[in-house]
């Protein structure tokens, strides 16, 4: 019998070791005997790691994996470890289960923002009757990063009726959404959008890229909502352009530091939403499976960079 696989499972706040029997039951579904541990620091000589922010050590004690694989979608803290190898494959997350919930939560507030929805939680103080029942054209929806991600969201907008484009480094076809690419097509992409959604991967390339001049690109009373990475988004000039009313609101789930410290201005704005980083949980069973069956084709001799969800390292997702 060939010995087990072993693969070594860190993943800080995601709590290891739920992840272990959807992670061994997948593997075993796919073919592979695998031994997962939690790595407690000390080397269990893995071929394998999984991880969410893991403890930098475990790249210098465990100096025998073929592969990395993030729990997640975003890869830049991962990328920015020091002591991550430079040859090591890095692999992260394609969906997973992640893209609808991401599009749920996007569509929730494009409802809220547009239907004044927000009048309607709990016991009116009289009964009331009036509402905003929109009939014109809906607001055009654009959307920053057409991934696995922000494709879904474009489409699940689109399937609710609202205009969309979106913008990407390369253009996209995709069903019902105006593609727009590169850094040629972003002005015109943000002179037409009035509800704003970034779902861009925090990169070289797009650190601070919705800057004072960008923003002001959107017409005036537009909205923002930004699942993507906080990075993307100068903090101070949002709040300039949502205090000077250029900006109508903002829905904002992640955030430079996280935790948002108490102290900071977006919990207290009152054009600010904070979510907890709340927007795309990684479902254990759906991404335990995509895992499963990378491990299992590079058992077989699968190119890492054959994968889905092969990080480009110098593209930086
Ligand atoms: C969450 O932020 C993720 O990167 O999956």
């Amino acid at each position: 019998m060939t010995s087990p696989v072993r693969i070594a499972v860190a993943l800080s706040s995601m709590k290891s070791a739920e992840w272990v029997e959807p992670l061994r039951e997948a593997c075993a579904r796919a073919g592979v005997t695998a031994r997962f541990e939690l790595w407690d620091g000390r080397r269990i000589d893995a071929r394998y790691a999984v991880v969410w922010l893991p403890p930098a050590e475990l790249f210098t004690v465990e100096t025998g994996l073929r592969a990395v694989f993030n729990a997640g979608a975003g890869v830049e803290r991962l990328l920015a470890m020091a002591g991550l190898p430079p040859g090591l494959p890095v692999m992260r997350l394609v969906d997973a289960g992640m893209a609808p919930k991401m599009a749920e939560y996007v569509c929730f507030y494009i409802a809220r923002i547009t239907r004044g929805l927000d009048r309607f939680g709990g016991a009116p103080a009289l009964p009331d009757w009036n509402a905003d029942r929109p009939r014109g054209r809906p607001p055009t929806v654009g959307v920053l990063g057409l991934g696995a991600i922000g494709a879904q969201i474009a489409q699940a907008a689109n399937l609710f009726g609202y205009p969309v484009r979106g913008w990407s480094r390369t253009p996209k076809q995709l069903d019902g959404v105006e593609s727009f690419a590169g850094a040629a097509g972003l002005a015109d992409f943000l002179a037409g959008t009035q509800i704003l959604v970034d779902a861009l991967p925090l990169t070289e390339e797009t650190r601070d890229l919705l800057d004072r001049a960008r923003l002001s690109q959107l017409p005036a009373g537009s909205h923002l909502i930004n699942v993507g990475r906080a990075g993307t988004i100068v903090d101070d000039d949002l709040l300039a352009l949502l205090d000077e009313g250029h900006l109508a609101s903002a829905v904002l789930d992640v955030f430079r530091v996280e935790p948002l410290p108490p102290e900071h201005r977006f919990w207290h704005h009152p054009k600010v939403t904070v979510t907890p980083h709340l927007s795309g949980p990684t479902p254990r069973e759906p991404a335990a499976q995509q895992i499963a069956e990378a491990i299992a084709r590079l058992e077989r001799g699968a190119a890492p960079s054959s994968l889905p969800g092969f990080v480009e390292r110098a593209r930086g997702y």
